[in-house]
């Protein structure tokens, strides 16, 4: 339930975020103050404006990503990037988000024709000023553009390796239909090379079978979403057996896939199926932010104060390196049961 306690818990407990694509994730302040500056038409031009926008147009994701690209068209020089990233640091502290893993989906400026170094040393920069001014931690996913060839996406994960002390893990989004990971077998047999973490969206919007191959053909650690490994008893237990974390996003999946409600997430299910899950925002200006995700959960979805924390806690435990902030979080839990 959704009382006043729970509210509490939720807003002032450490969380670490697990999935949030910085380029879904521009807030309408800053991409209309980006779009000024740089003289960029949007189709809109209030923050209003935008929200109403997205509610007409996104409809699912496919019209996601249409609308994701325009909106990121807003960044074109490294201090835009750097601004973006700063405001995005603000915005986790204000949840009381202390760790966050940003997906950073460089094909998307790419095809701009904006350099890698712009846009990561912009990003790498918003980073250390977000962990001097607010404390957060913030870690970088790269992401392919899996409606790219293979070659061009072999190309972009060759092209990180300059930045192997800023970029952590490699990731794969837009659009799946179509676009399965075996496509990809070959940036991810190269990013496992280069000592990268992996991890891919599967099971977003199109079959088990992905989140199949993205384990076993693409050696990934991690799953992003993962929602239809539901439809797979033999996967539901293979997740379980392997503590395999679903970096899910409910109020995403209801928005950009055809689930008729949130009541009918499989979340719970998988949790008590035994399989370790995180859940984030994805991308907050489409579907709110993760305050909003986690009161999402208890009010739709009957999470009790035991799951949100166990959430929380996979969010930190099952990360790419968070797990140090481990005693603070159990720390702050400790504290908080006491008072109950
Ligand atoms: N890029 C940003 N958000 C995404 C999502 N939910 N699915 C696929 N690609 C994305
Ligand atoms: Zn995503």
């Amino acid at each position: 339930m959704l009382d006043e306690r729970m509210k509490t818990l939720i807003r002032e407990m450490p969380k670490g975020e697990n999935h949030i694509h910085i380029e879904g994730s521009i807030p309408a302040k800053t991409a209309l103050r980006l779009a000024k500056k740089n003289g960029i038409t949007l189709p809109f031009t209030t923050e209003e404006g935008m929200t109403e926008y997205i509610k007409k147009n996104v409809v699912d994701l496919n019209s996601f990503m249409v609308c994701d690209r325009m909106i990121n068209s807003v960044c074109i020089d490294e201090e835009d990037y750097y601004q973006v990233l700063y405001d995005l640091g603000k915005q986790a502290y204000d949840q009381n988000i202390i760790y966050q893993e940003l997906h950073l989906d460089y094909p998307l400026n790419e095809v701009r024709g904006i350099p890698l170094d712009v846009v990561i040393n912009g990003y790498e920069a918003g980073r250390k000023a977000v962990m001097r001014d607010f404390g957060v931690e913030i870690v970088f996913i790269a992401g392919i553009d899996r409606s790219l060839s293979s070659e061009q996406c072999v190309a972009f994960v060759r092209a990180l390796e300059p930045y192997l002390d800023i970029i952590d893990g490699i990731g794969m989004d837009c659009e799946e239909k179509g676009n399965p990971c075996i496509k990809h077998v070959d940036s991810y047999r190269l990013a496992g090379e280069m000592g990268l973490f992996r991890t891919a969206h599967a099971g977003e919007d199109d079959g088990a079978y992905n989140i199949w191959d993205a384990l076993l053909e693409l050696g990934c650690q991690r799953i992003d979403h993962g929602l239809r490994a539901i439809d797979d008893p033999k996967l539901m237990d293979y997740l379980a057996e392997n503590k395999i974390l679903l970096a899910m996003c409910t109020r995403s999946n209801a928005f950009a896939t055809h689930l008729t409600s949130l009541a009918d997430h499989p979340i719970k299910r998988m949790m008590e199926h035994g399989i370790v899950c995180s859940i984030s925002s994805d991308d907050p200006p489409y579907v709110g932010d993760l305050i909003q995700e986690y009161e999402s959960v208890v009010e739709e979805i009957g999470f009790t104060e035991k799951d949100v924390i166990e959430v929380a806690r996979n969010s930190l435990e099952y990360s790419i390196k968070g797990q140090h902030l481990l005693p603070r979080f159990d720390t702050w839990v400790a504290n908080w049961l006491k008072e109950a």
